[in-house]
């Protein structure tokens, strides 16, 4: 009988399996927030990912890290990330909750890892303990808003903010002012509404980071299954910091009738609302970030570190990474050629292609990780239809 079977004998307890480790929670009926301990076997690859993440920054800092997963749950986590990265510095797992705490506990003991665990509000955790972590994990239920003016103030330079977001109906547009109220910012739902949503985190994180002088790079960020995913570098300066702002942050305007979209960098600034291809009113999203959400060296080092064995996801790791990668130093949103082809009421030519033609022609034409038939090009949207037009197997609009 290990630890968890002596002290919840009366409870029916479930054993995962995840990574290198082994963990007990109480058995639950559905994946939600009461859960007596929060486990959701959808986030192995979000942790997967982590574990790679933090890998590569440790090796960029030089130093072990010292961690602290603030949101710690059945502490799988934490678990993962002290038998998983080696030469990890300290850990720490904080929850406010009795029975996450005591499965933390459990957990750890069981995998013969030491942690330091703490029972605390984020919030009150992040302003206690300011400048002691490496790496921030916040991986909160739904919106981690809340939190991000604490992690600003909590976080040291050159440490590096993970961050989960799973209210993607705010994010992403589908509700308007639940996105206004957590994040200051209008969302909008089109083809790319996700990677709206990760500009618009990105941004609010930025504002949030600004107060306190700090400055950020993305590293990496992702959208999969229901959630968004961000891993970010702070830098501190007040000089750079007002620089950053001015070069990063600003709002995309949209044209819904004939898919035309730019972007114009400033907080307060003059936008033009008149579709310059079709009259159409535009519609804007923002304030949001504008900067690079991909970066090249890093995720391509992070892609070294991927472990042929122990990892079942390491194929869907690897592809998104490849995708990632190749999606970044590109431009702002992506054209989805099935609704490009809905609107000429054509099929739809190869993707692959379009994208060859795009670049014969000397544009930009890559993948994006959001979308599978998404195309992120600096072509024009008219020239772009034609060249859609032009390649499907049976075009039957004339332009
Ligand atoms: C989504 S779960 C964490 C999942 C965990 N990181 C994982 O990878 O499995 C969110 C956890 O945050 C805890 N929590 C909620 N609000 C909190 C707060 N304000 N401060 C600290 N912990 C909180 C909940 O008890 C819950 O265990």
């Amino acid at each position: 009988m290990n630890e968890t079977e002596k002290n919840r004998d009366s409870e029916k307890l479930k054993v995962i399996k995840e990574g290198l480790v082994e963990i007990t929670i109480p058995e639950f009926e559905k994946i939600s927030s009461e859960a007596p301990v929060f486990y959701n076997p959808q986030m192995e690859f979000n942790r997967d990912i982590s574990i790679l993440a933090i890998q590569e920054c440790q090796e960029e800092i030089g130093k072990k890290v010292d961690i602290c997963d603030v949101f710690g749950g059945s502490g799988i986590r934490a678990i993962r990330y002290k038998k998983e990265i080696e030469n990890t510095g300290e850990i720490t797992v904080n929850d406010i909750s009795d029975d996450a705490i005591e499965f933390e506990r459990i957990n750890a003991k069981n995998n013969n890892t030491e942690l330091n665990f703490h029972q605390m509000e984020a919030n009150i955790l992040l302003r206690e303990f300011k400048g002691k972590f490496d790496i921030i994990d916040i991986d909160p239920f739904g919106s981690p808003s809340f939190f991000m003016d604490s992690v600003g103030y909590s976080v040291k330079k050159n440490a590096m903010v993970c961050v989960t977001a799973t209210d993607t109906s705010a994010l992403c547009g589908t509700y308007l002012e639940p996105c206004i109220r957590k994040y200051n910012a209008t969302p909008y739902k089109s083809e790319y509404c996700h990677e709206t949503g990760i500009r618009i985190l990105i941004g609010f994180i930025a504002l949030s980071f600004a107060k306190h002088k700090k400055y950020i790079e993305t590293k990496l960020s992702h959208s999969s299954q229901h959630y968004l995913r961000l891993y970010l570098k702070v830098k501190k300066s007040s000089k750079s910091t007002d620089k950053s702002l001015k070069e990063n942050i600003g709002y995309i305007k949209h044209c819904p009738k004939c898919l035309y979209r730019s972007s114009v960098k400033g907080l307060t600034t003059d936008i033009n609302k008149t579709c310059p291809e079709c009259n159409n009113d535009l519609a804007i999203a923002g304030p949001l970030w504008m900067g690079e959400i991909q970066n090249k060296e890093f995720i391509s080092s992070m892609k070294s570190k991927i472990p042929n064995k122990n990892l079942k996801t390491s194929k869907k790791v690897l592809n998104l990474l490849n995708t990632c990668e190749e999606e970044a130093n590109s431009i702002i949103s992506f054209y989805d050629m099935h609704k490009i082809c809905r609107i000429l009421k054509i099929s739809v030519p190869k993707l692959n292609s379009v994208l060859e033609t795009l670049k014969k022609e000397g544009f930009l034409a890559t993948n994006t990780h959001f979308n599978p038939v998404g195309i992120r090009t600096n072509c024009d949207i008219s020239r772009l239809k034609k060249i859609v037009y032009d390649l499907s197997p049976d075009s039957k609009t004339e332009l």
